[in-house]
């Protein structure tokens, strides 16, 4: 028996918990955090310590063992806010098991370093049964002096581990390496019994086949078993294995090796995730071979928007792949967006604090004191959709404007100070730095949007967006019955500005309206769905849509909190055609939702606002706006 340990352990999730359940069996204290409260929860039960923060569990342990998704989680939990680099004493090593590129985790290891904080790079395989057996596989890459007095834990964790030398970062290479692999074979696998079924064998038996036959693999036996038992309860969630096939043929780029199984291995698993089966387990790909998709236009696309945001990709495949998705529907989703995931999740949760205060605590930021700015809560029902009361309740937020900003002295309806609720403090602070950092997303995004239109990346701050009108919402779709007037959460309708950048939660119901039928835009773990608004049609002379969508009533059980974030022309621009592009211009408003056409629109863009917002409020305007400021 070895000295118990205090270990903490970030990430407790598919392979996190039972790492976590493993070596809490054998007698050390086990200290975890999540971004996600329920998994906290059940750490809890299981007898482990939850710590509020990395910096936390940091001080309170003797090492630590990241097993989050993705690298940019990884940055959160290290360097974040009260994240682990900002621990006074406590743990010396960091152990990171996530599947990451190699560069990032020699990064990591080097910044670490300099806060007196040594790194293993140790990334792990064989499934949550191995994991809780301690029967793991693990690749081991650190200097022999680090990894000396944590080789009984590692042996406790792995019953098969691999040296890859004292490089870190050798051992992230092995762990692509393989998962390229995985992710092929999976593929293969789904490609073949798909093939089986369709020429009219049992799947099963030819499974079995298979299994005792020169076909088989490690991961053929494990995901088509469940597959084939169409269980997809995520045991390691499709779009992981999607984010390892890009990291690993990334990698192969980079040195020049070509992996064209791995490019053909990733494009279905990219198709998987599109298709919304994202969170499914990845076993999910053979969904995609059962059922082809209806159209190449029936999904929204995911975007890896990296390269826009100052960090390593390509900036043409990014405006390319971002022009595809505005004409063929004006959505798309968004990830490497680099927005600190746990900002959002923050949010979320002060989102729903908020919402559950008692009535009268909401009444007291009602919308009828906003005044001219237009901020406050609104109550369930209380804004009408083409006529109708939408079936939520939400708090209008926007930039955060002075009484002496010349703006609100000039009286400009929509600008002003924010109406936050006494009771919750945090809710202000939380809600400037999400619209701090959603903004610099926004001209991001909108350099993404000129390029991806052969215009100079600066063409959009140009006219109109340098100093942008930003207006943000948080919404409450309550999973409470609805009175019968009710259809939807919100009913159709297109945005009115530039781009709206929303954040869901995990509940969905977001739905869009394609040239042949509604798709489903489902959630998706750390992204935000994009879409383009009424202007940028105007300004594109039709050639990028303001796609119509709405939100199906909600029928979950759980509360839907979401996020829209709409980046738009300063209020006094003027709203003119990009030259090359009014050609295109033609008027639709007989298809539209609300029969007008943007393209004979002229004036400014508070002009359209102000015409828009008085329909969907129309009390309020005639209080507010209609007397003079
Ligand atoms: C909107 C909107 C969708 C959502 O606010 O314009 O479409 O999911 N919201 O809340
Ligand atoms: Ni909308």
């Amino acid at each position: 028996m070895n000295a118990p340990l205090r270990i903490g352990i970030v990430g407790i999730g598919a392979m996190g918990l039972p790492i976590a359940r493993n070596l809490h069996s054998r007698g050390h204290t086990i200290l975890v955090r999540d971004i996600r409260a329920d998994a906290e929860r059940e750490a809890r039960t299981l007898g482990m310590q939850v710590c509020e923060s990395p910096c936390l569990l940091a001080q309170a342990c003797d090492i630590v063992i990241v097993v989050v998704v993705d690298a940019a989680q990884i940055e959160s939990v290290l360097f974040g806010d009260a994240g682990v680099a900002s621990a006074h004493a406590g743990a010396t090593t960091v152990m990171l098991c996530s599947t990451i590129a190699p560069n990032d985790t020699a990064a990591f290891a080097q910044r670490l370093a300099a806060h007196g904080i040594a790194t293993i790079d140790a990334p792990i395989s064989g499934g949550p049964n191995r994991a809780l057996a301690g029967t793991m596989s693990m690749m081991v890459a650190a200097p022999a002096a680090t990894l000396g007095p944590w080789q009984p834990l590692l042996e406790q964790m792995a019953a098969k581990r691999f040296d890859l030398g004292e490089k870190i970062g050798d051992a992230a290479k092995a762990k692509l390496v393989n998962n390229l692999l995985a992710g092929t074979n999976l593929v293969a696998g789904a490609e073949a019994l798909a093939l089986a079924e369709k020429l009219g064998l049992d799947a099963q038996r030819m499974f079995e086949i298979v299994n005792a036959s020169s076909g088989a693999s490690w991961i053929f036996e494990d995901r088509m078993r469940r597959a084939l038992a169409d269980d997809f309860e995520p045991r390691a969630a499709a779009h992981i294995l999607t984010k390892d096939l890009g990291l690993a043929t990334s990698l192969a780029a980079e040195v020049r090796q070509p992996t064209p199984l791995g490019d053909a291995a990733l494009a279905r698993f990219r198709e998987t995730v599109d298709r919304g089966w994202a969170a499914l387990d990845d076993a999910a790909v053979l969904k995609s071979y059962r059922k082809p998709a209806a159209a190449a236009s029936a999904h929204v696309p995911i975007i890896d928007v990296a390269a826009l945001v100052g960090r390593p990709g390509s900036l043409d495949a990014v405006a390319q792949q971002i022009g595809a998705a505005c004409r063929a529907h004006g959505f798309f989703y968004i990830v490497g967006h680099g927005v600190d995931e746990a900002l959002c999740q923050r949010l979320e949760s002060l989102s729903r604090a908020f919402f559950a205060l008692p009535v009268e605590r909401k009444a007291a930021v009602r919308m009828a004191l906003g005044g001219r700015a237009w901020r406050g809560w609104f109550e369930l029902g209380g804004e009408l959709t083409s006529g109708r009361p939408d079936w939520k309740e939400g708090l209008y937020l926007g930039a955060e404007l002075p009484d002496d900003d010349p703006r609100v002295r000039a009286g400009w309806p929509l600008h002003g100070r924010n109406l936050f609720p006494a009771e919750l403090p945090a809710l202000r602070d939380c809600v400037l730095a999400y619209l701090d950092a959603l903004t610099r997303l926004g001209h991001a995004l909108m350099r993404g949007l000129a390029l991806s239109l052969g215009l100079d990346a600066g063409y959009f701050a140009e006219h109109g967006t340098r100093d942008p009108l930003v207006l943000f919402r948080i919404f409450n779709y309550p999973s409470r019955p609805a009175t019968p007037d009710v259809r939807w959460g919100v009913g159709e309708h297109t945005d009115y500005g530039l781009l709206t950048i929303l954040r869901q939660d995990d509940v969905g119901g977001l739905e869009i309206k394609t040239t042949s039928d509604w798709v489903a835009a489902p959630p998706v773990p750390g992204s935000f769905v994009c879409n383009i608004g009424d202007m940028l049609e105007r300004m594109t002379g039709g050639l990028y849509k303001s796609t119509p969508h709405r939100v199906a009533l909600n029928i979950s059980g759980r509360d839907r909190i979401s996020l829209p974030f709409f980046f738009d022309p300063n209020f006094a621009a003027r709203i003119e055609s990009v030259p090359r592009l009014a050609a295109h211009a033609d008027d639709d408003s007989a298809n539209r939702w609300d029969h007008t056409s943007v393209h004979t629109f002229e004036g400014s863009y508070g002009d359209y606002l102000l015409g828009k917002i008085g329909k969907v409020f129309p009390d309020l305007k005639q209080q507010v706006l209609d007397t003079p400021g």
